[in-house]
């Protein structure tokens, strides 16, 4: 079930590359549930899931982990089973894995 990174073997140029597409995908597609940058407004979801930030802050977050999480086949997601399932595609998840580790730096 764990996906080994496959990511990171490129150069910096293509590393930041999946950083900005992967940021731009959450502000799509996650930014209504969890803040995903700091220049990002209120989630529309009342008890939101924890900031990026947060997320990218934690000790034990990994780029296998995040992987793992985000390529569950459960339809119901997270310590509480609140995040719906996205469904994301490999490539998904390769550019906002790579988004949310990129936030370390900024914690
Ligand atoms: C419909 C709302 C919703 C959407 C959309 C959503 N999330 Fe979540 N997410 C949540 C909630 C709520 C939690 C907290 C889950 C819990 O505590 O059970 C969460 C938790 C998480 C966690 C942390 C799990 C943990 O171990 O604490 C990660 C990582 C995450 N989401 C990533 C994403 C990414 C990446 C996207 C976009 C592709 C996304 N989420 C889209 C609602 C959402």
């Amino acid at each position: 079930m764990v996906a080994i990174s496959a990511c990171c073997g490129g150069f910096l140029h293509a590393q930041s590359d999946l950083v900005s597409r992967g940021r731009d995908f959450a502000e799509l597609v996650c930014s209504a549930c969890h803040v995903v940058s700091e220049d990002r407004q209120t989630p529309i979801l009342r008890d939101p899931g924890p900031s990026f930030v947060q997320i990218a802050g934690r000790a034990s977050t990994t780029d296998g982990g995040l992987r793992a999480y985000l390529d569950t086949k459960h339809p119901d997601m997270g310590p509480s089973g609140r995040m719906p399932n996205p469904r994301l595609a490999d490539y998904q998840i390769d550019e906002v894995v790579a988004y949310i580790l990129s936030l370390r730096d900024h914690s």
